[in-house]
C-alpha cells in the first residue's frame, strides 16, 4: 500500500508517499522559520497563509521525488488536530479533495499519534512501550498498549519542554526555533554555573512544570546583567553557561519523572523492553544520550527516530495512517479539524 500524508498542524507544509513496507519513497517538507522569525514565535495567520501558498506545490514535489502519480496512491492520510486550526484546516481541506476527486479512502490521522507511532516505521519497535512525548506544544508520559491505546502516567502543568527552550532561546536574543539553537550554545558553556530549580522533582509522579524553570532562567539573565563592573549586556560565556545549565536541568527533570515512569510501566506493561523519545525536542543528542543512559540503568532499549522525522514531518502521519488503515480505519469526507485532541481520547474525528 502507498500512502499520501499531509502535515500543516504548526509551521511546518509537508507532504510524503510511505509504502506499508516501511519505505519513505517522498518526505518534502517545507519549514516557514522566514516568515515567522521577524515575530520571535509561530504567528497562526501567518502560518494558515503560508499554507495555503505552498501547499499544492508542496504535494506536487512529494509525488514527484516518489516517482509516482496520484493514480499510484491508495489513500491519503491528514493531520486533523491538534495543532493550530487554521493550518490544520488547509491541510485537511486538501487531503479531502484530493480523496474525494481520485475517489481513494481517507484516514485522518492524531499529529501526536504520528510522532508517537514513528519509531514503528524506522525500528518495527513492538507495543507496548513507554513513550516520553517532547514538542513545542506537547510534553508528556505515556505507555503505548497499540495504535489508538495509550494511558498517560503525566504531563505538563503549565509549558511543554519544547516551549521552554523556544522561550529560553526568546530571552537570550538567540532567534526562532529556539531549541537547536540552545543545543548549540550550550555545548561550549558550563552546565553548573547557575543552578536552576527542578520543578516537582520531589513529588512521586510523573508531571512536569517548566513555567518556573523559564522564570528562574529570566532571574539568571538579570542577574548576571547587573553583576557589579559588568558590561550590561550578556557575554557570549554568560549565553553558553545559561544554555548549558538550562539544558542540564532540563535532562534532570526528565531522569527524574521518567523514573518514575519506568517503574509504572514494568508494573502495568511488564512485556514491555522499549522506552521511546519522539517529538522535537527528541532531537536534541545531550537529551537523547542522557535518557539513553537512564534506560541502560533500568534495563529497557532506548529508541528514537532519526532527526529528520523527530520534528514535524508527513512521513509520520503516513505512517500513522497506514497503521489505521491496516487496522480497517478510513475517515468520512465530512470529518472535522479539531485544534485539541488529546492522545488518551482516540475516538476518531466527528462528522463536520
Ligand atoms: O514536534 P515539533 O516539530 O512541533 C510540534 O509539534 O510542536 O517540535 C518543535 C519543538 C520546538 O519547540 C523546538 O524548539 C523543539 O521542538 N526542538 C528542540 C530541538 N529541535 C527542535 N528542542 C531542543 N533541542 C533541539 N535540538
Ligand atoms: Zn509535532
Amino acid at each position: 500500500m502507498r500512502v499520501l500524508a499531509i502535515e500543516t498542524s504548526c509551521d511546518e507544509t509537508s507532504a510524503a508517499i510511505v509504502t506499508s513496507d516501511r519505505q519513505i519513497l517522498s518526505n518534502v517538507v517545507v519549514s516557514q522559520i522566514d516568515e515567522h522569525t521577524p515575530f520571535g514565535g509561530v504567528v497562526p495567520e501567518i502560518a494558515s497563509r503560508a499554507h495555503i501558498r505552498y501547499i499544492d506545490s508542496v504535494i506536487k514535489e512529494s509525488l514527484n521525488k516518489a516517482k509516482c502519480s496520484i493514480q499510484d496512491i491508495d489513500a491519503v492520510a491528514v493531520t486533523s488536530g491538534p495543532g493550530l486550526i487554521g493550518g490544520v484546516i488547509v491541510g485537511l481541506m486538501a487531503a479531502k479533495g484530493i480523496a474525494a476527486a481520485t475517489n481513494k479512502p481517507l484516514i485522518a490521522v492524531n499529529h501526536l499519534e504520528g510522532h508517537a507511532l514513528t519509531v514503528r516505521l524506522t525500528d518495527d519497535v513492538p507495543f507496548p512501550f513507554l513513550l516520553l512525548l517532547v514538542s513545542g506544544g506537547h510534553c508528556q508520559i505515556l505507555i503505548v498498549h497499540g495504535v489508538g491505546n495509550y494511558t498517560r502516567l503525566g504531563t505538563t502543568l503549565d509549558d511543554a519542554l519544547g516551549e521552554a527552550f523556544d522561550k529560553t532561546a526568546k530571552m537570550l536574543g538567540l532567534g526562532y526555533p529556539g531549541g537547536p539553537q540552545v543545543e548549540k550554545r550550550a555545548k561550549n558553556g558550563d552546565p553548573n554555573r547557575f543552578p536552576l530549580p527542578l520543578p516537582l522533582c520531589n513529588k512521586v509522579n510523573c508531571d512536569f512544570s517548566f513555567s518556573g524553570l523559564k522564570t528562574a532562567v529570566l532571574h539568571t539573565i538579570e542577574s548576571c546583567r547587573t553583576a557589579p563592573g559588568v558590561d550590561p549586556k550578556l557575554t557570549s560565556q554568560d549565553i553558553n553557561d545559561i544554555c548549558a545549565s538550562f539544558q542540564q536541568t532540563c535532562a534532570k527533570v526528565l531522569n527524574n519523572r521518567l523514573t518514575h515512569a519506568i517503574s509504572s510501566f514494568k508494573e502495568q506493561a511488564p512485556t514491555g523492553t522499549n522506552l521511546v523519545i519522539a517529538g522535537g525536542v527528541a532531537a536534541n543528542k545531550y537529551l537523547r544520550k542522557t535518557i539513553d543512559e537512564l534506560g541502560k540503568e533500568h534495563g529497557l532499549d532506548v529508541i528514537a527516530p532519526p532527526l529528520n522525522l523527530c520534528t514535524d514531518n508527513a512521513a509520520m502521519i503516513a505512517w500513522a495512517g497506514i497503521e489505521r488503515l491496516i487496522a480497517g480505519e478510513v475517515s468520512p469526507l465530512d470529518c472535522t479539524a479539531r485544534a485539541r485532541w488529546p492522545l488518551t481520547d482516540m475516538t476518531p474525528p466527528d462528522s463536520g
